[in-house]
């Protein structure tokens, strides 16, 4: 008997499935603008420096293949809220945080998903627009999604009035997903002042933050980057944190994570660890080794760090440098657009108001890749290919 014959066929990610249709397009000057991972200057990935030491330190200490404990290594999660919430921070003392290793960013934010849906929220709201993969993530860990006001193609910035409108309209309980820095896909983040106003709306509001945290060291730097989601915690909000190792260590393929979760109680975190523990235990049972004995090597000797947080440095400038050139070539190239707005965005991304069916001919005519929201990924840039995309994108704009 045929099982399978009616399964419905779905389509390709619309990140992930960009790579495999960009290896196949025999074009010599294709440029992949699309999935959000750093590129060097002449296109190619990296492996950090710091990353390949920390790997060759683990092999001449011959270690143990063993199971992790279910909520990850000690010393990972330990060094990570470190660099989360700062070495100094109180919370970390007060033992009123709890913290699993993930896999990945989005393991984190589907066990919080999971967890919120079984236990707290009926919804989660997500700004407009997002990262296209939190919708379906939240959706299968049994919440309803919906979203608030964020871009404002007008005026390619913040709708603040209208974020802070939409929360005071949302039900008690309720989640609110926020990007901590470097918003995937827009590059557009609150200032200080405004994750203030937020912090205490969202508090007013009885609702529960989480925070995604995937680019912390690509903004403004690693503190900067941390500094809404230590304010948010230095309120006493009970939230949750899922952060990526993926981008800052240059660790994609290695899947690591974390989320953390404060709650106002130190009391409640025998609790709040066993229902996280029993979530992973049913879902992927421990998370895998590697990444995080790569990041616990470093993020233990001060060297390795130094040289880290040097290469981080380095990758950031490089895309801090690409976007001034895409923007200096737009301006010399489209003389009655103004495009000084990207200069506010942050991170990996910007987003300049291309439409779907734009990023379509700059795939089909120009060979240039990005995801269908018009996404595009800086890191991508470099100086051969720069003005070529620059004149590309006003040609369909
Ligand atoms: C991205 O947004 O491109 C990255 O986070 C990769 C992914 O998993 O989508």
């Amino acid at each position: 008997m045929p099982f399978f014959s009616d399964v419905p066929l779905l389509p390709d990610d619309p990140i992930l499935g960009l790579p495999i249709i960009f290896a196949a397009d025999p074009r010599p000057n294709k440029i992949n603008l699309g999935i959000g991972a750093y590129k060097t200057a002449e296109g190619h990935s990296l492996v950090l420096t710091s990353v390949k030491k920390a790997e060759s330190q683990i092999l001449q200490r011959h270690l143990p293949k063993d199971y992790l404990p279910i909520e990850g290594e000690g010393e990972f999660i330990k060094c990570g809220l470190q660099l989360l919430f700062g070495a100094e921070s109180a919370l970390l003392q007060s033992g009123q945080i709890f913290a699993a290793q993930t896999v990945g960013g989005s393991g984190a934010l589907r066990l919080a998903g999971e967890f919120l849906a079984k236990l707290v929220s009926k919804t989660i709201f997500l700004s407009q627009p997002s990262w296209s993969n939190h919708k379906q993530i939240f959706e299968k860990s049994g919440l309803s999604v919906g979203s608030y006001p964020y871009f404002d193609p007008q005026g390619h910035g913040l709708d603040f009035a209208g974020m802070c409108e939409a929360i005071r309209n949302m039900p008690p309980s309720s989640a609110i997903l926020l990007h901590g820095c470097c918003h995937n896909p827009t590059g557009v983040d609150p200032n200080f002042e405004q994750w203030k106003e937020l912090s205490s709306l969202i508090k007013k509001q009885q609702i529960v933050p989480i925070f995604d945290l995937a680019y912390q060291g690509f903004g403004q730097s690693l503190d900067q980057d941390a500094q809404a989601i230590r304010y948010f915690a230095g309120e006493g909000h009970e939230m949750l944190v899922a952060y990526s190792f993926s981008k800052n260590f240059g660790l994609y393929g290695e899947r690591v994570g974390l989320l953390a979760i404060t709650a106002s109680q130190a009391e409640c975190m025998p609790k709040l660890a066993s229902q996280i523990k029993f979530l992973i235990r049913c879902n992927y049972s421990t998370p895998p080794l590697q990444g995080a004995r790569i990041i616990s090597t470093i993020l233990k000797s001060h060297e390795l760090t130094l040289e880290w947080q040097r290469e981080l440095k380095n990758m950031c400038e490089r895309v801090k440098e690409m976007r001034k050139a895409l923007i200096a070539a737009l301006l010399v190239k489209g003389q009655d657009k103004n495009f000084s707005y990207m200069h506010q965005q942050n991170g990996l991304f910007s987003f300049c108001g291309l439409t779907p069916d734009q990023v379509q001919r700059l795939r089909q005519e120009k060979a240039i890749y990005m995801p269908s929201n018009g996404r595009i990924n800086i890191a991508g840039l470099n100086t051969q290919n720069v003005e070529y995309v620059a004149e590309s994108l006003l040609s369909v704009m």
